[in-house]
């Protein structure tokens, strides 16, 4: 919590000083692969992996993963993790078969994304 405190004070401090003409330096988290396996007809393991830019391996992170259909139930979301895990799985119930579902997932520090997609159970 300390160190992140730390990074944001540099991190802001850094872009009073840099002047037009600089390279401005960013922060920043971006998914990377998305999988997803079938345990049996009751279970699916989502895997979600991320990257990013000027993220410290220590650095705590939030990941989520949100679906909107009554066929599946998440079962271990929110998780907290460290930037350096790189990924993550969510363990998913499922309640109905050969249903179109839709998932948000998202992981955040201070930088953040949010991403939407689709599986058929
Ligand atoms: C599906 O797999 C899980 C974990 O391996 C197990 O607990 C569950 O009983 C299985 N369900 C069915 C319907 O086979």
């Amino acid at each position: 919590m300390n160190c992140q405190f730390i990074f944001i004070i540099a991190f802001f401090f850094s872009l009073l000083l840099v002047t037009s003409s600089t390279y401005v330096e960013i922060k920043q988290v971006v998914p990377t692969t998305f999988t997803i396996s079938k345990v049996n007809s009751s279970k699916i393991i989502l895997g979600v992996s991320w990257g990013g830019t000027n993220e410290a391996d220590d650095e705590y992170v939030l990941t989520r993963l949100k679906c909107f259909n009554d066929a599946v139930t998440v079962i271990n979301s929110p998780q907290v993790h460290v930037f350096g895990d790189h990924s993550t799985t969510y363990e998913l119930a499922v309640h109905k078969n050969d249903v179109l579902v839709r998932c948000r997932t998202g992981v955040r520090d201070i930088a953040k994304w949010l991403t939407f997609f689709y599986f058929r159970t």
